[in-house]
């Protein structure tokens, strides 16, 4: 029922914890299942995503979805992090079960909230994001 990648990042996540004063950290919730995740980013002066850290209380397909987007988002800009949607997250996994897509959804607004904090403690806008609470 689930890829050999979605069991490997959900039985080796990566990048699991957090960073100290990050440049960023967002956390999203799922008002059905109840499972949340919390998404750290460091970004340099140059806004490029230098780390990424993740923390989640949640399923199997949440930790998986989570550590695969953390990886994906590593090294890129902050544009180029918001190409990094749940589709994108779940190709990545080789694809999840329908009834787990909406755990990478949680991914996938993880990242926003998280550039979104990130944003307001700069002052600054990042083209095609939206305020994650609104
Ligand atoms: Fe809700 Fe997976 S069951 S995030």
């Amino acid at each position: 029922m689930y890829s050999e990648k979605v069991m490997d990042h959900f039985s080796n996540p990566r990048n699991v914890g957090e960073i100290e004063d990050p440049s960023g950290v967002g956390t999203v919730g799922n008002a059905k299942c109840g499972d949340i995740m919390r998404m750290y980013l460091d970004i340099d002066d140059n806004g490029i995503i230098q780390d990424a850290k993740f923390k989640t209380f949640g399923c199997g397909a949440a930790v998986a979805t989570s550590s695969m987007a953390t990886e994906l988002v590593k090294g890129r800009t902050v544009t180029q992090a918001l190409e990094v949607t749940n589709k994108a997250v779940m190709e990545a996994l080789d694809g999840l079960p329908p009834e787990k897509v909406h755990c990478s959804l949680l991914a996938e607004e993880a990242i926003h909230a998280a550039l979104w904090d990130y944003a307001k403690k700069n002052d600054i806008s990042i083209e095609g994001l939206e305020d994650p609470v609104k």
